[in-house]
């Protein structure tokens, strides 16, 4: 984050503002005039979730941006995982969830019923807030995916595969010795880079993690900012996190939710400086959740 690229683009007049000048903007969402630079990976557009007969997410529209760190905020059940999700349908598996609304992946709708859903997550991959490696050694982790896809030709192709993505996810080196010793008998933040690493292995476009760091301790948490730092070189990142401090660290764009609603989105130094809503001041400043 540079503050001086914030303050140059605040110049450029908006693009797509869509807000009112009082604030009362009901399902509209402020958006702030400049943007984070990066084209447009993927986009939703009034996006409303239904959990049975009780609407939890209200026609979110944004843009995520690519190869960068878009974050997630706002109080605990605003909606955060129930957007995220709708990003690789994991909501498809909840019984009673009914997603609205349309979101694209360069302009290809991922609810189209042709649409394979499988290769769909494969593309888009997801961290979880709990690390979930399979109970299974370190190397069948990262290996399973690119073999149920079909990735590696041969076994010394899937070892590369396996290799390169722990390299990636930054634990090779911690494991390279015991990487047929079982995953779970990893450390926590070692298990939930082992589920990065097992995500990037069939070769994600985008990573959608959400809370990935709140199972961990404050070290394990600043070795998976950093990484996410670097992975944003070539991968487009979603974080769902609580923490404000976290946004204001990994993130170029933060959306702030409260209620179901998105309430303002923007570059992440805007957001966090000079938020347009109250809303977003109110939650920043500590005075809502
Ligand atoms: N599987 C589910 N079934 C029914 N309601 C749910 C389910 N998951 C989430 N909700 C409800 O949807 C709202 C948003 O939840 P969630 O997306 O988990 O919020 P957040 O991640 O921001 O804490 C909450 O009111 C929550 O109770
Ligand atoms: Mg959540």
């Amino acid at each position: 984050m540079t503050i001086g690229t914030t303050m140059d683009r605040s110049a450029t007049p908006p693009m797509n503002q869509t807000s009112t000048a009082t604030g009362e903007t009901g399902y509209q969402t402020v958006r702030t005039p400049d943007d984070t630079g990066h084209p447009a990976r993927l986009k939703a557009q009034d996006v409303s979730v239904f959990y049975g007969d009780k609407q939890a997410l209200f026609d979110v529209s944004i843009d995520i941006p690519e190869k960068a760190v878009s974050a997630f905020i706002g109080p605990s059940g605003c909606g955060k995982s129930t957007f995220l999700r709708c990003i690789n349908r994991m909501n498809d598996t909840i019984e009673g969830c009914r997603v609205t609304g349309k979101v694209a992946l360069d302009g290809d709708n991922l609810y189209d019923p042709s649409l394979d859903v499988v290769e769909l997550r494969a593309r888009i991959g997801m961290v979880f807030q709990k690390p979930n490696p399979f109970p299974k050694s370190i190397f069948e982790n990262v290996a399973y995916g690119p073999r149920i896809h079909g990735l590696a030709r041969n076994k010394s192709d899937l070892e590369e595969i396996v290799v390169t993505s722990l390299q990636k996810a930054g634990l090779f080196e911690e494991v390279k010795d015991r990487l047929h010793s079982p995953g779970t008998g990893l450390s926590g933040g070692q298990q939930q880079r082992l589920c990065i690493a097992r995500a990037i292995a069939v070769g994600p476009e985008v990573i959608l993690m959400d809370e990935p760091c709140s199972a961990l301790d404050p070290i394990a948490t600043a070795i998976i900012e950093e990484l996410i730092d670097e992975l944003r070189t070539n991968y487009t990142i979603v974080i769902v996190t609580h923490s404000m401090q976290q946004a204001a660290r990994v993130s170029q764009k933060t959306a702030f939710f409260h209620l179901g609603k998105l309430i303002e989105e923007g570059p992440t130094e805007a957001i966090f400086t000079n938020p347009r809503e109250k809303r977003t001041q109110d939650y920043i400043t500590g005075r809502i959740g």
